[in-house]
């Protein structure tokens, strides 16, 4: 199996206490639109070349997948350069699809294989063969698709028989844009106009970027509608810098005393910066400056200072705006004073580890007061953490977010299953390293 950046982080680190992170840095590109370059740009007409992508083994998955898909994409330093097929230029993998840690790319494809007219198998790590499938298997059911996976089709692998799909409007039970973008790329696929409607709104990278590439897409507030059949043309993507891996940034420099440090070039999409807005809630000092449109995403820069944070109510409204960033997002709170309340975050129970637990205990064992509910969590932060061993459980933003705990817990932290920081960003270390003092 591919993995490529294996070996880049060491599988064990630890941290102690620094007085704060000083400078500038720019963070690597969007995680998620680096995605969705690689996909659309491989079905749309002529050549896709987007700056600053995002070489972590994520991404060099979907990378992976659309070359046995024949495709031709070419890596030149940050830039990926994709020679798109159009619409039904895909051809028939002979091997399954391996998408190792990456839940986007196994349901994104899902989506889009799901309309072909071939036979395609997509499998991962075993972090992702528990992750649920039916979120994605049963809109794409109801389009006419035909995907099995293991217990109903609720698990990978995935076995798809490319069919001839028909539109649906599909109103999902949960706010997820991997299960929207799944529903959308078969969408482009179907006769008709396929829509989709989420209790609050996900991240929106694939509506906008689809629009880029030409697609008769149109959005309503919650509401998305895509019309089928229709070509998509290659063109130029800019990725902005990923906000997720900026919040491990932004929360060591608020709880840190002695920082000031200015991110720069990072995606501000509104649907991304919920974290933001949470952070700015508990008391944190964080100035967007420089707003401006890159291609199809907002940018600016992000100046961040030491902070005094208190405790707040996180909200099941807040939860799809912050998704990734809860793991670091409840260091600040162990960090800050009082009560914070986490609810209708069950979602964080099914991503790369079962979030609430994980961070809980990884938490518990820093010496914070931490309780864990269904939905969330109870942090009574302001008691200091010291310094222990702790587990990511192979969780990228799990052990980057203990690293940052670690730069305040008295004593040493060992964070012990580093390896999987590659997954997302690995040259994690080198750019804290760069900013620390
Ligand atoms: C992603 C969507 C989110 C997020 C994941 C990336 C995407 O998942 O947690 O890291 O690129 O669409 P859900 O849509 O399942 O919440």
């Amino acid at each position: 199996m591919t993995t490529l950046l294996k070996g880049s982080i060491p599988d064990k680190i630890t941290m102690e206490p620094v007085k704060g992170l000083m400078g500038e840095l720019e963070v690597p590109g969007d995680k998620s639109i680096s995605h969705r370059t690689v996909i659309l740009g491989s079905v749309a007409d002529g050549i896709t070349e987007a700056d600053c992508f995002l070489w972590s083994e994520d991404n060099i998955m979907t990378v992976e997948a659309f070359k046995s898909l024949g495709i031709k994409i070419d890596k030149k330093n940050s830039q990926v350069i994709i020679e798109g097929k159009g619409l039904y230029g895909l051809e028939e993998p002979n091997d399954i699809l391996y998408t190792g840690n990456s839940g986007t790319a196994t349901r994104l494809l899902a989506g889009l294989l799901a309309g072909q007219s071939f036979f395609s198998v997509i499998s991962g790590d075993e972090s992702l063969r528990k992750r649920p499938m039916s979120r994605v298997v049963n809109p794409l059911s109801l389009m006419g698709a035909r995907v099995y996976g293991r217990d109903g089709g609720n698990f990978a692998p995935l076995a798809i028989i490319g069919s001839d799909l028909k539109a649906v409007e599909y109103s999902s039970p949960i706010s997820s844009a991997q299960v929207k973008s799944a529903v959308l790329l078969a969408g482009i696929y179907a006769e008709g106009e396929t829509s989709f409607i989420e209790p609050y709104k996900s991240r929106d990278h694939t509506e906008r970027m689809l629009s880029a590439f030409g697609a008769d897409i149109a959005v309503n507030n919650k509401k998305v509608y895509v019309k089928g059949r229709r070509q998509l043309k290659g063109c130029k993507v800019s990725i902005p810098g990923d906000i997720s891996s900026a919040a491990f940034f932004i929360v060591a420099a608020l709880i840190t005393p002695e920082s000031e440090l200015l991110i720069k070039r990072v995606g501000v999409n509104p649907t991304r910066t919920g974290f933001i807005d949470l952070l700015l809630k508990m008391g944190g000092n964080i100035e967007i400056l420089n707003k401006s449109e890159k291609s199809t995403e907002p940018v600016a820069d992000i100046l961040v200072r030491s902070s005094r944070l208190h405790g707040i109510d996180i909200k099941e409204y807040d939860v799809p705006r912050a998704i990734d960033e809860f793991p670091v997002l409840c260091i600040a709170a162990a960090a800050a004073d009082g009560r914070t309340v986490i609810r209708g975050a069950s979602e964080l129970r099914v991503k790369e580890s079962d979030r609430i637990s994980n961070i809980a205990e990884g938490l518990r064992s820093l010496g914070a007061r931490v309780e864990e509910l269904p939905d969330g969590m109870v942090i009574d932060g302001g008691h200091g953490l010291s310094g222990a061993v702790v587990k990511s459980y192979g969780d990228h933003r799990a052990a980057m977010s203990f690293i940052v705990a670690g730069m305040v817990a008295s004593g040493f932290t060992e964070i012990l299953g580093t390896g999987c920081i590659d997954t997302s960003f690995p040259d994690f270390m080198d750019y804290l390293k760069r900013v620390v003092i």
